[in-house]
């Protein structure tokens, strides 16, 4: 109940979120929604949700922004996206390991000068807030100074983002290499710096075992002294990628076995891709409780493969599983867009994806997956309030589709409306963003 003296912010619309997981739960069990709700702010944190008649006389002294016929979500969260890919997405023709050669090392190199990071850095995280993105976990490169700018730009934004510098040590141009016992003092002083500086937090990123040598990798294995820090590298995308793990790594029974050798799959650990793996390695993800990120637009344009998001959700043996951009492989940096490539992606294999379940992978799912569910992901009072302001009718084609559910009487109708969203939005949907509280 309110201190009268206290003055809240609020903020009114059609309030949606998720309290369970839809794979597991029914999904009028999973969904929270108020047609006509209020969404209480105490200090850029949620003091409370519910339906506007209800909770509005109970706190009498509210300034409330009025939303009404727009819905209010969490904002999304991103849960793998480089940042210096920003500007070659959309580049022509190949497959993983050359575009990487041809697109994307080349660019890498420009993030050697700090002033370039540091402009792209902003660019991006505009373009994250844009999309209605409030979290990401983001690969930057292998110079410190781009991480600095990344960690600079996410705070100037109050923004809560996880990234780190990239580990890369063979197999690329040597403008993008570092000596292994360089990176690792290097990386020793970014956690010092940045690691829970205000919402900040670090990942130890090797970009993938490829371009790590083994000494490298038990080095970033070695990190894992400090109890809380993420583990962000990629994992079984493409088919040629696979082979050359065979022959670099002998040894291993299989590509996740790499990173196992090196202490590199536990519970903080996040997997991009995920694609070709076997049932095994499935099976030693859900034991480990490491993370995958489902990164649908950039499958489909690099020819990568189908992601077998229905193998991931077994109650038995489920796997943490989170949506993803992954721009510059990536199409888009909307989720929405994402999602809707997620669902063409599970089609393609006779599996579906109900707007429930997209939307709860690109919020408290992705929020579970990064053991951050305590602060983000839903509108949970004391969580941090950043959310979104979707205007679902934001072009002529979806005004006309959703004319007669504005905003949404029920469950059914608000699943057909996020469908709609899934399916044909993207930026134009994204009305406002908020941090802590704040336009942004
Ligand atoms: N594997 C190693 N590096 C990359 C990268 O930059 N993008 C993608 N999609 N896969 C990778
Ligand atoms: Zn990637």
């Amino acid at each position: 109940m309110s201190n009268p003296s206290d003055t809240y912010r609020a903020f009114r619309g059609a309030i949606a979120d998720f309290i369970h997981n839809p794979f597991h739960y029914q999904e009028s069990e999973s969904v929270r929604y108020f047609p006509d709700g209020l969404l209480i702010l105490d200090n850029g944190q949620v003091q409370a949700i519910g339906d506007y008649q209800t909770l509005r006389s109970q706190y009498p002294h509210l300034e409330i922004t009025d939303y009404s016929g727009k819905l209010i979500l969490p904002g999304f969260i991103d849960l793998h996206i480089h940042c210096p890919q920003t500007e070659m997405i959309a580049s022509y023709g190949e497959q993983l390991l050359e575009w990487l050669e041809k697109y994307v090392f080349p660019i890498e190199q420009k993030f050697q000068d700090p002033d370039y990071a540091a402009t792209i850095s902003s660019f991006f995280l505009d373009e994250l807030l844009r999309n209605g993105t409030t979290t990401a976990v983001i690969l930057t490169t292998i110079f410190p100074k781009s991480v600095d700018a990344l960690f600079t730009a996410a705070k100037e934004r109050n923004m809560r983002i996880i990234a780190g510098q990239m580990l890369m040590s063979r197999h690329a141009p040597d403008f993008l290499l570092n000596a292994p016992e360089t990176a690792y003092e290097q990386t020793q002083s970014l956690i010092q710096k940045w690691h829970h500086q205000d919402r900040l937090l670090y990942a130890i990123t090797p970009r993938f075992a490829p371009t790590s040598t083994p000494e490298e990798l038990e080095l970033a294995g070695s990190f894992s002294e400090y109890p809380d820090l993420y583990i962000h590298t990629h994992l079984s995308e493409n088919i040629k990628e696979i082979a050359w793990i065979k022959q670099l790594f002998p040894q291993a029974s299989d590509y996740l076995n790499v990173y196992e050798q090196f202490g590199l799959v536990t519970e903080r650990s996040i997997f991009a891709h995920g694609i070709h793996l076997s049932d095994s390695e499935l099976q030693r993800l859900s034991q480990s409780q490491s993370a995958i990120a489902f990164c649908p637009t950039s499958n489909l344009f690099l020819g990568s493969g189908l992601f077998n998001l229905h193998a991931t959700q077994s109650q038995s043996s489920p796997i943490p599983v989170g949506l993803a951009t992954d721009v510059g492989a990536g199409t888009s940096f909307s989720l929405l867009k994402t999602m809707g490539d997620a669902y063409k992606v599970l089609q393609l294999q006779g599996q579906s994806l109900s707007p429930f379940q997209a939307f709860y992978l690109s919020t408290l799912g992705a929020a579970q997956a990064l053991h951050l569910a305590d602060k983000i992901g839903n509108f949970e009072p004391g969580k941090e309030a950043d959310f979104i302001i979707i205007n679902p009718s934001a072009t002529p084609l979806m005004k006309l589709r959703n004319q007669n559910q504005m905003p949404p009487e029920n469950l059914s109708q608000l699943a057909d409306q996020l469908f709609t969203l899934m399916i044909l939005g993207d930026d134009r949907n994204i009305e406002s963003t908020y941090i802590l509280g704040n336009l942004s």
